[in-house]
């Protein structure tokens, strides 16, 4: 596994100019979206491990191989992408990124696997789901739950949550340190998080 050294603020402009948006149809400006996002600071080799939690009562092992959920059901498109990264800021290929949510109306799949997929980072350290935005149930704010895995390393169970989303105060298990840069763009919207896990 390549491993090359960049600094933050070298990858978000690089996974902003090479994450694929243009598979959104209409394709949205992917650079100029990344104005708009928050610069990241340098690493200097001390990024904090994504911070892990409760994998909830919803996950279904064995997902399938699938980038693209947008298939499987309504809503708003949504484009999450990022990069897995070690506490050194180098990006890690072929780590497991598997993603579940609830759809439109709140509800999980638990009897297929309706958005549920995972995918492998590429050689650059890089991931891209296209979905949609899940919808709210009771109790929780709006999140994505997350494992991600690089090789047969320990496991990262987290969840990626919206900014300035009502239900945030509210919900317990919410942590604004998982709090995804969400930007408008045309035809859905962006979501940007960056894993880093622990060697
Ligand atoms: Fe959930």
């Amino acid at each position: 596994m390549q491993q090359t050294k960049f600094n933050r603020r070298d990858l978000v402009a690089a996974g902003l100019a090479a994450a694929g948006f243009a598979a959104l149809s209409p394709p949205v400006p992917a650079l100029g979206q990344g104005a708009a996002l928050p610069l990241t600071p340098s690493c200097d080799g001390k990024a904090a491990v994504t911070r892990r939690q409760t994998e909830g009562p919803y996950f279904t092992p064995s997902s399938p191989l699938k980038p693209d959920l947008r298939g499987d059901g309504a809503g708003e498109m949504l484009a999450l992408s990022g990069f897995v990264l070690t506490p050194q800021c180098r990006p890690v290929a072929g780590a497991l990124v598997d993603l579940w949510h609830a759809n439109v109306g709140g509800d999980y799949d638990n009897s297929g696997f309706r958005f549920r997929g995972h995918q492998f980072t590429d050689a650059q350290g890089r991931y891209q789901f296209l979905t949609r935005v899940p919808g709210l149930y009771p109790g929780r704010t709006r999140h994505f739950h997350v494992k991600v895995r690089a090789g047969r390393g320990p496991v990262l169970t987290t969840q990626l949550y919206f900014p300035d989303e009502p239900g945030n105060t509210r919900d317990g298990i919410f942590d604004r340190a998982l709090l995804m840069a969400i930007s408008a763009a045309e035809g859905g919207r962006l979501g940007r998080f960056d894993f880093v896990i622990a060697g």
